[in-house]
């Protein structure tokens, strides 16, 4: 009887609960959510060196962040530091980094804490791609896949996360990928990578959720695939529903995400429909749908660049 009164004020509570935050859904889907304040936040942006990550380092120099810029490549790095002040940063530190190096991680971390202080906005998005049929990918840049894409992650959260909960203030933004969501023939490792990085990001958002860590933010990001070179020769054969898209255009997606605090953000929006699809929809039809949108052969025409990492 106890156990019944228990479990029908629990369900009360939770469909009140309910109700309330899909008015508030609600009431966002038609005025615009309000945007947080990032000036003088401390933002880390690894892989910064170039596509993504240089955009967003000259975005948030815009917003008048202060900037610590991580890329394993020297001098590409430098350029987006030298960019970046042109763009209006005052405060930007650059490091080499090699995100596949966990002792090199917490080496530059501790470096970073000690001359810029606690970083508030951890942006993970280096990344690399081998491409081609699993069982003709060398060993070796698998493991650089899972490193960089996946493991740099687990290490950076462990460097800046403690300082995030302990001044109740933060936002771990996780650069996955279409391919965190749904498996693409030829990306297998790649595949593996961002699935385990959205998979962590997702657990450690509950965890700041049960453990009550309401200044800490996530952002998870899965776009299609973009024109900055990483994916260089692929192609799509349906562009109105997932078309390549333009980096400027991801970026500014991914900044008003993190503005507003948004945890799940999938660039284009088809992503959405494609991932309900994917759950209801039987097996073969499912296949039969992916045929039909190229997403089978989307790695024909790519540009292999396994020497380079
Ligand atoms: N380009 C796409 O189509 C696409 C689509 C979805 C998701 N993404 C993801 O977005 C992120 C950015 O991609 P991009 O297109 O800008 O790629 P990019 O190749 O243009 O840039 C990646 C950057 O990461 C750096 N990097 C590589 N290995 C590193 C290491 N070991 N340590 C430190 N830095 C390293 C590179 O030097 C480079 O500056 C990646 O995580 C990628 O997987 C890309």
């Amino acid at each position: 009887m106890a156990s019944n009164l228990k479990f029908t004020k629990e369900l009360i509570t939770f469909l009140g609960k309910a109700v309330i935050a899909l008015l508030e859904t609600l009431i966002f889907t038609f005025i615009p959510r309000p945007r947080k304040n990032v000036a003088g936040e401390i933002v880390l942006i690894t892989g910064a060196g170039r596509g993504l990550g240089r955009l967003l380092a000259l975005r948030f120099a815009h917003l008048g962040s202060v900037l610590v810029l991580w890329d394993v490549n020297k001098e590409g790095n430098e350029e987006t530091c030298r960019m970046a002040r042109e763009a209006g940063a005052t405060r930007v530190y650059a490091y080499t980094c090699d995100c596949s190096q966990k002792e090199e991680i917490y080496r530059v971390a501790e470096q970073v804490k000690k001359e810029v202080g606690d970083v508030s906005i951890l942006i993970n998005n280096a990344g690399v791609v081998t491409g081609g049929d699993f069982l003709n990918c060398p060993d070796d840049l698998i493991e650089k896949s899972l490193d960089v894409n996946f493991k740099a992650h687990l290490w950076t959260y462990k460097c800046f996360l403690p300082a995030m909960i302990a001044n109740d203030h933060g936002h771990l933004v996780c650069i996955s990928s279409s391919a965190g969501l749904i498996g693409v023939n030829k990306l297998a490792d790649y595949c593996a990578s961002k699935f385990a990085a959205y998979g962590f990001a997702e657990s450690v958002f509950i965890e700041t959720i049960v453990q009550k860590l309401k200044g800490v933010k996530t952002t998870i990001v899965c776009p299609f695939f973009i024109n900055t070179g990483m994916f260089e020769g692929c192609s799509t054969v349906r562009p109105f529903l997932l078309p390549i898209l333009e980096p400027e255009y991801v970026v500014e997606k991914i900044v008003d995400a993190i503005l507003k605090e948004k945890v799940y953000l999938y660039v284009p929006r088809f992503l959405y429909f494609a991932m309900v699809l994917k759950s209801v929809l039987p097996v073969k039809i499912a296949l039969l749908l992916s045929d039909f949108m190229g997403v089978f052969n989307i790695m024909d025409g790519f540009v292999c660049k396994k020497k380079k990492h």
